[in-house]
């Protein structure tokens, strides 16, 4: 490895004094790279369960572990499969609470907590601990003084950003998700994410304003204590409200003093002010801010009723927990039950954790947020009613929330189908520079390669172009735009990645997205022993309301006439079968039933 970096280093113009041989990542298996001397290296593999110079060599126990482990294909494949088998595990509660804490385990384990890093730290420090202002790394940043931009590997120059946005990830024609991902799906991702990944643009892409990290639903609530004050109406614990005929909306950017980012154009009457600024972009947010706005006052009611002798501030934040409960659940039990593909029911359960060894806590990294830029799921239009709107009339249009009706929307979003992620060129033009500033931005904080993210998430790294997209001319593409398959980056690659059979992602984005998502759910303070009862929630009636919770009951409780809705194209007709005591194990089995036997595009 040293030999390498000498060679690399004699090329380099002169007056480049230093070469790191921590650039080449000597250290396998999660060993740690520090440098010792000017020209020397050491890795630290304590507790890797691997031991030698560059941790190379297996404890036997890690032999074992290693040769008995099936690949992630694999049980990808069986949790995909054998329906028949997964109905029965799902029915034996003691089985399927076995498995779920084997998930939840096996992927969190992945993540550090407390972080380690963060994209000015390539190193411990207290400052990567203390300030939560930065995201946090999952791999530490290229050191500065590397030969190439991905430490060793690659050419001295990355391909123009924009080059790989044109030839690799712009859309040529839509491609729908062949999971039937809808667009109820696609504005929840949106609302859901963006209260985690709050980037501070003002500081740069290593920054965050959302400094909870977590399921904290400022969102809803505003990430300060000042915004939080202007949207509180300061009695019986609600959100400042307003009627528009009937339903409950909330108040004004002018009448609450809460700013919002929306463009000039947009009249005052309709500059709702909600948690999130930007929440005005696009309706598709809006409506989810209006959802949860309502839930939230609609929660507080049913807690007025238990405890009349309450006041504003108790029945406030108890309906705020109540929220944060219903929110995970959902993401676990709807979002990313849909996701997977799996037949196996997850559960969205904290005490299957109480008998393992777990942090709660959580910190937001840069590579997760990278990895969820998911433009791809956006369509080229938008149908609602008898209506298409373009971007133009759909951006910052929250009339359309009113002249249709928020339930319309609802029922339109539930219908119209979701873009693929993966499997390259299906991000929208109007979106383009967004995935530009992914690349750009990586680049700003010195990513490691899409095969180094690889290796961390234990996968074994892609050999060729081919390998990594399934396919020729892409591949083609990318050897011609990176020349050598340890060069390629993470966002373009996990983009570009070949999707598993009819599956709307490949396999990296998954194995490292499930690790950070399922740690950032699951590590919330109302998942720990001491907070996971029924007095955190103001009893049982409001444990219940988290333990039920459903994105058909979010939509049904707060959407007038109670529109049917899911997360994966809906047949219409099944739509009439539902109704409110259908319980969501059956909705979920019609629903399948109908996706299998035709293709979206006919429903
Ligand atoms: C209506 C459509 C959408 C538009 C116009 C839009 C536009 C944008 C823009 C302009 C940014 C900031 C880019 C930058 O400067 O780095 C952004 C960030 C982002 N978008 Fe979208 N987006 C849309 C939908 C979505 C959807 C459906 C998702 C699904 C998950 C998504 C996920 C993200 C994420 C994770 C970020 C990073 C946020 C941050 O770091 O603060 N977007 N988007
Ligand atoms: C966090 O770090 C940034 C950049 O160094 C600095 O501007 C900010 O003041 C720090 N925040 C805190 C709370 O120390
Ligand atoms: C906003 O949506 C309404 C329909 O609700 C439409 O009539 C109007 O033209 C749209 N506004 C813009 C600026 O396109």
């Amino acid at each position: 490895m040293i030999a390498l970096c000498l060679i690399l280093f004699s090329l380099l113009p002169l007056g480049q004094l230093t070469c790191n041989p921590c650039c080449s990542n000597p250290c396998q298996h999660r060993g740690i790279c520090m440098t010792k001397g000017f020209d020397g290296y050491e890795c630290d593999c304590t507790r890797t369960g691997y031991y030698g110079r560059n941790c190379n060599t297996p404890e036997f126990f890690t032999w074992l572990k290693t040769t008995l482990k099936p690949t992630p294909t694999t049980v990808h494949y069986i949790l995909t499969h054998f329906r028949v088998v997964w109905n029965i595990i799902n029915h034996i509660q003691y089985l399927r609470n076995a498995i779920m804490g084997y998930v939840l385990m096996s992927r969190s384990h992945l993540i550090e907590s407390p972080p380690t890093y963060n994209s000015k730290y390539g190193y411990k420090s207290w400052e990567v601990f203390a300030n939560l202002s930065y995201y946090a790394r999952a791999l530490p940043p290229v050191p500065p003084d590397c030969p190439t931009p991905l430490g060793v590997k690659g050419k001295k120059e990355l391909p123009d950003s924009k080059v790989i946005v044109e030839r690799l990830l712009l859309r040529r024609k839509f491609i729908p998700d062949p999971q039937g991902t809808n667009l109820m799906f696609a504005f929840f991702a949106q609302h859901f994410t963006h209260q985690f990944f709050k980037t501070d643009f003002h500081r740069g892409p290593a920054f965050t304003n959302a400094i909870g990290h977590g399921v904290d639903l400022n969102h809803v609530y505003g990430v300060t204590l000042e915004r939080q004050a202007k949207l509180r109406l300061f009695k019986y614990g609600k959100l400042k409200y307003q009627m528009i005929r009937g339903e409950m909306y909330p108040l004004t950017v002018k009448e609450t003093q809460a700013e919002m980012n929306y463009a000039p154009s947009v009249p005052e009457h309709l500059k709702f002010a909600v948690g999130h600024e930007v929440f005005g972009l696009v309706p598709g947010l809006m409506m989810y801010a209006i959802l949860w706005f309502r839930e939230h006052n609609r929660v507080c009611d049913i807690l007025m009723r238990e405890h009349p002798e309450w006041e504003d501030e108790q029945l406030f934040q108890t309906a705020r927990l109540i929220l944060i409960g219903e929110t995970i659940k959902i993401v676990i039990e709807d979002y990313v039950q849909h996701l997977s593909g799996y037949h196996f029911n997850l559960k969205f359960d904290p005490e299957i954790l109480f008998t393992h060894r777990f942090q709660y806590q959580n910190r937001i990294t840069t590579e997760f947020n990278t990895l969820y830029h998911w433009h791809s799921l956006l369509p080229e239009t938008f149908l609602i009613q008898d209506e298409e709107y373009t971007y133009q009339q759909f951006m910052f249009n929250n009339s359309i929330l009113l002249d249709h009706g928020l339930s319309e929307v609802v029922r339109a979003f539930s219908r119209q189908s979701a873009g693929r992620i993966s499997g390259g060129r299906n991000i929208p033009a109007v979106v383009q520079h967004v995935a530009k500033a992914s690349i750009d931005h990586s680049r700003k904080m010195r990513y490691q390669s899409l095969n180094a993210y690889r290796k961390h998430f234990l996968l074994q790294p892609f050999k060729s172009f081919e390998d990594l997209t399934g396919e020729k001319e892409m591949a083609a593409e990318l050897e011609e735009l990176y020349g050598d398959i340890d060069a390629v980056e993470l966002y373009p690659g996990l983009i570009v990645e070949r999707p598993r059979p009819n599956a709307i992602f490949g396999e990296t984005i998954i194995e490292l997205g499930a690790p950070f998502s399922l740690k950032g759910l699951m590590g919330n303070a109302i998942c720990s022993p001491e907070y996971w009862k029924p007095s955190t929630f103001g009893g049982k009636v409001g444990f219940d309301i988290v333990n039920t919770a459903s994105i058909y009951k979010l939509v049904c409780n707060n959407a007038k006439g109670c529109p049917v809705t899911a997360f994966h194209v809906i047949n219409p007709k099944t739509a009439a079968t539902i109704n409110v005591s259908t319980s969501r194990a059956a909705r979920d089995e019609v629903n399948r039933a109908v996706l299998l036997k035709k293709p979206y595009a006919e429903l």
